[in-house]
């Protein structure tokens, strides 16, 4: 049987293959045009008249300001909020404290950005850019990726975007502060970031705490009640939309990472940081995303470093099918672009399918330094010098050769798996009910969904998130047709502003049939 047939996950995007997507237009952006009503001098027998007029006026401009501001469209998100916040807050860190801070009061508040954009595709008549994920069809293939709402604060502000995954955490079992700032860094020229957070997180109880009266709060309006009953009956789907999200059409992740002090070699400690995380938020998820960072001890053969990292993942989706609802959230992995050796892709591929995960996310910061395109400024070129993860436009390239890889050895994982269990004489029926101790020789974990791998053909095939990099449309097809069902970004957003992935989806649109005005 082909290896083609996994593809189906992100065979949406399959037919634009062939459009080319080098036409992208930027369309002009409206604005205002209501500023010069109110210095019109005027004589003063016509007061009433002219005292109604201004009122007409004012309630109409600040109509007008109020629909145009709150447009995810709006020229102003990029070119007046970014520089504005920018030169406000000179520490980048600061800046993203006060977005995430001006998204949650205007939310409060009902007046959030937000996309009213209508795509040409939602004419039924041609193909729409919804992809299907896990079983829902999202309504854009476009997500906001982990630490941009580490807390959990305005996941809906963010869908509102127009994003259709949005990914809240890291969150830790135990809130912990980070490193010592400043820790994040901004490369303007090359419209990049440094950052090294290290993670500091509110901790599981405070976010899930959150996550729950946000589904209260959610039961109360669609009139199912209040308290444990209500909070259930929408976790069940009573409400008729993903129990993350709350939003159809659209799924929400929740990062979950270990403390900082739990030693990355006591194999039991991890998994147990992860299970509490998971026993916490997971009911609140429509997707767990865990980290996996590499089976990077060179040398070892295949199985010994490929085990330790199966047996973690194992226990995620262990603790994830024992979550208190109807369907229990997906569980992805997020791989670091600096794991680029086909042997570790491979393995990480084989505990991923061996563990039961239902995918990846390909891409996070890089500890290289890209080489930037072109001469700049000495500051610049000394904040590179940063220690830190590196986000930026300049990583594109590797997160598409990562996402084509990644594709092609999911789909051939249950082949090499069965393969090498059957020339290793081993039984699958054995490997369920097997244990192995790990070097703490205390930690037990029976491996999760071999008996599948006795027909590799039946597994369904792994989803791929693309984060690095992204920042254009022509960019998030291109991962898209490389095998990705999802384009993430962070970086971009925060130099091109809320509005940015409307901006995107139009690209998109304009690359795949030529349009170049959407509706409204
Ligand atoms: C300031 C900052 C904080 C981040 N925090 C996290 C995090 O907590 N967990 C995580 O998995 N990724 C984190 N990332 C990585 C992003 O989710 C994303 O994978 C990465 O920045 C690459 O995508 P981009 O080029 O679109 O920014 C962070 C990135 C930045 C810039
Ligand atoms: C919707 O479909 C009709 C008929 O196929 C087409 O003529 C029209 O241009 C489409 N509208 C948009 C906004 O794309
Ligand atoms: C992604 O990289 C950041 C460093 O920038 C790290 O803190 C985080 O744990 C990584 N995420 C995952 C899921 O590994
Ligand atoms: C990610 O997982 C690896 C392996 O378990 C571990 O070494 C690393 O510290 C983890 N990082 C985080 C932030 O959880
Ligand atoms: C299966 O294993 C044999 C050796 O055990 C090897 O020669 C062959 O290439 C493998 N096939 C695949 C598809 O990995």
């Amino acid at each position: 049987m082909p290896v083609g047939v996994y593809r189906s996950s992100a065979s949406a995007f399959k037919p634009f293959n062939s459009i080319p997507i080098g036409h992208i237009h930027r369309t002009s952006r409206r604005s205002p045009r209501f500023n010069s009503t109110l210095s019109t001098p005027t004589p003063p027998k016509t007061n009433r008249i002219r005292n109604f007029f201004y009122s007409a006026a004012l309630l109409l401009s600040t109509g007008a300001v109020y629909i145009y501001a709150t447009d995810t469209r709006a020229s102003i998100h990029r070119y007046v909020v970014v520089p504005a916040v920018r030169t406000i807050f000179p520490d980048a860190e600061d800046a993203h404290h006060a977005g995430v801070k001006a998204l949650q009061i205007l939310y409060q508040l009902g007046l959030h950005p937000r996309e009213r954009l209508r795509l040409s595709s939602a004419n039924a008549t041609t193909p729409t850019l919804s992809v299907n994920v896990f079983d829902t069809e999202l309504s854009s293939p476009l997500g906001v990726s982990g630490g941009l709402d580490k807390n959990a604060v305005i996941p809906d502000a963010l869908f509102a975007l127009g994003a259709g995954v949005v990914e809240v955490g890291g969150i830790t079992p135990l809130p912990q502060p980070g490193n010592p700032r400043p820790r994040v860094f901004r490369l303007k020229e090359q419209q990049a970031l440094i950052n090294r957070y290290g993670l500091n997180s509110e901790g599981a109880d405070a976010v899930a705490a959150r996550l729950r009266t946000r589904v209260r709060e959610f039961a109360y309006r669609h009139g199912l009640g209040i308290g444990d009953d209500a909070e259930q009956a929408v976790l069940d789907g009573a409400a008729g939309v993903p129990p993350g999200s709350l939003t159809r059409g659209c799924l929400l992740a929740v990062q979950i990472a270990k403390n900082k002090n739990t030693p990355d070699g006591d194999l039991t400690a991890v998994a147990r940081d992860y299970s509490t995380c998971v026993e916490k938020l997971g009911k609140y998820a429509d997707v767990l995303v865990v980290n996996v960072s590499s089976p990077n001890t060179p040398g070892l053969r295949d199985l010994q470093r490929v085990e330790p990292l199966t047996r973690i993942l194992a226990a995620v989706v262990d603790a994830a099918s024992n979550t208190r609802r109807k369907s229990p959230p997906k569980i992805m992995v997020k791989i670091s672009p600096d794991e680029d050796d086909l042997e570790q892709i491979r393995g990480i591929c084989e505990a991923v399918t061996q563990a039961g995960v239902d995918g990846i996310i390909v891409g996070n910061t890089t500890r290289s330094r890209p080489a930037p395109k072109f001469t700049i400024p000495p500051k610049e070129f000394a904040t590179m010098d940063e220690q830190g993860g590196y986000s930026g436009p300049r990583t594109f390239d590797q997160t598409l050769s990562l996402v084509k890889t990644y594709r092609r050895e999911l789909d051939f994982a249950p082949v090499r798996l069965s393969n090498k269990t059957r020339s290793e004489g081993l039984h699958s029926e054995q490997a369920t009910t097997e244990t192995t101790e790990n070097t703490q020789g205390n930690f037990q974990m029976p491996l999760s969904r071999p008996p599948e791998l006795t027909n590799p053909y039946d597994l369904p095939p792994k989803t791929i998130f693309a984060s690095g990099g992204i920042s254009t449309g022509e960019q998030a097809l291109a991962v898209l047709n490389a095998g990705a069902s999802l384009a993430m970004m962070y970086t971009a957003l925060s130099y091109n502003g809320v509005g940015h992935i409307t901006t995107v989806k139009r690209e998109m649109e304009d690359a795949m049939y030529g349009t170049k005005q959407l509706s409204s």
